[in-house]
């Protein structure tokens, strides 16, 4: 019943189960599994003639975060062409333009504020940022409910209870409503790809959901901020240690905690026989925390970031290999470059942290602390 202990064990049952044994077999949603992890296994995992990714994600992932027919789901020529469409619309000019963005609708919404909950806040600012990056029109009364869509999509993949029905309801809400879209920049890229409008949704949400997605990491930078204050005068100054920040909340905290693929032929690894058709899970959350890669994992530390070029099997909140050719998340840019400067902001900012919550339970996936971080400001 390894369903069961992950639904309580959370981001710590692959990890746990590692630590007894490097290559953990069990049985998940009727299926043999193999678990690894390591830089070997993420190098192992990311070849596609051992793992495809077609049929191997549980139709309630799809239902709730990703969308049926999503890149997630494809393989080979047809998974690269999809990909090229996202690459083309993330380079570093994209970057900069959303970054941009974000950072503008920051700074006009944070003098508002006075006690706000900055998970909320957060994904409002994203909401409203990413779509008029994407060039999508949206009233300003339609934000708070589509942020809470956007959020509501992630939050609730992974459970079987009211979040999982939450979610499912905000995707067919958002899957028609992004049905509906019919002109901007991201739409324009898009549709000269995706002919289906249902498709086409499916994807446009893939660029909009994980842009609001990043109020997990920017309340975790805030987590830390409140817990390791110290940090605060380096990371108010912004440039490479802002990036260096943003590196370590992805490493630290817990967001994305495995990955899952069908072997395409019987395997080997690790003296384990992988039959053709089982599922294959890379342990995300533990490679972050292997101490053989990350010296003191437990400790949060930006400077281990500070010069450092970081290897395609590394750091891998957002998968590993390259983006190009792998599933690996081809947001990646987006997220380091919006979560530095939104990070930066706040370290920049004046406020207190009222008494709440800020326990981040491990059951959970995806976690965040309790409260959500309520701050105050100083008027
Ligand atoms: C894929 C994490 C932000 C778009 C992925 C994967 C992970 C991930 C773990 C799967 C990698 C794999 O299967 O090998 C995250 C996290 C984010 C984030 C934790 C922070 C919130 C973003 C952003 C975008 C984005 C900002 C776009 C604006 C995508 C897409 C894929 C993907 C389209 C599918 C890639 C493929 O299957 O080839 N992400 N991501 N993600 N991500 Fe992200």
């Amino acid at each position: 019943m390894d369903e069961l202990r992950l639904l309580t064990g959370g981001y710590a049952w692959l990890p746990d189960r590692r630590r007894r044994a490097p290559t953990y077999r069990t049985r998940l949603l009727g299926r043999r599994a193999t678990c690894i992890g390591g830089v070997d296994a993420a190098k192992f995992f990311y070849n596609e003639r051992h793992i495809r990714r077609h049929g191997a994600l549980p139709g309630p992932v799809l239902s709730t975060l990703f969308g049926h027919g999503a890149v997630h789901t494809l393989d080979g020529a047809e998974h690269r062409t999809r990909k090229s469409m996202f690459l083309s619309v993330m380079g570093p000019d994209c970057v900069a333009d959303l970054t941009a963005k974000a950072a503008e609708v920051w700074d006009e919404t944070v003098p508002t504020w006075r006690r706000v909950t900055l998970f909320d806040e957060t994904s409002r600012i994203l909401t409203r940022a990413v779509t008029d990056w994407a060039g999508i029109s949206l009233p300003s009364n339609e934000i708070p409910a589509m942020a809470a869509d956007q959020i509501a999509m992630v939050d609730g993949f992974a459970t079987a209870g009211p979040r999982h029905f939450k979610a499912r309801a905000a995707r067919r809400r958002q899957e028609k409503w992004f049905a509906g879209v019919s002109e901007g920049f991201l739409y324009d890229v898009m549709s000269a790809h995706l002919r289906d409008p249902h498709t086409r949704a499916v994807e446009l949400l893939n660029v909009i959901r994980p842009t609001v997605a990043l109020s997990w990491f920017v309340t975790f930078a805030a987590h830390a901020l409140h817990r390791w204050p110290k940090h605060r005068a380096d990371l108010a100054a912004g440039g490479a240690y802002a990036v260096a920040f943003a590196h370590e909340v992805r490493r630290f905290y817990p967001f994305a905690p495995f990955l899952g693929g069908l072997a395409v032929q019987d395997l080997a690894w690790d003296g384990e026989r992988i039959p053709a058709g089982s599922m294959v899970l890379l342990d995300l959350y533990g490679h972050n925390h292997d101490p053989a890669l990350f010296p003191d994992p437990y400790v949060f530390a930006p400077d281990r970031f500070v010069g450092h070029d970081i290897g395609p099997f590394e750091l891998v909140p957002q998968g590993a290999g390259w983006p190009d050719i792998n599933h690996r998340c081809p947001g990646e840019g987006i997220a380091v470059a919006v979560l530095a400067t939104l990070a930066t902001g706040l370290a920049r900012l004046d406020y207190e942290v009222p008494e709440q919550d800020l326990d981040i339970p491990f059951h959970r996936i995806p976690t965040r602390p309790r409260s959500g971080f309520v701050l105050r400001t100083s008027s």
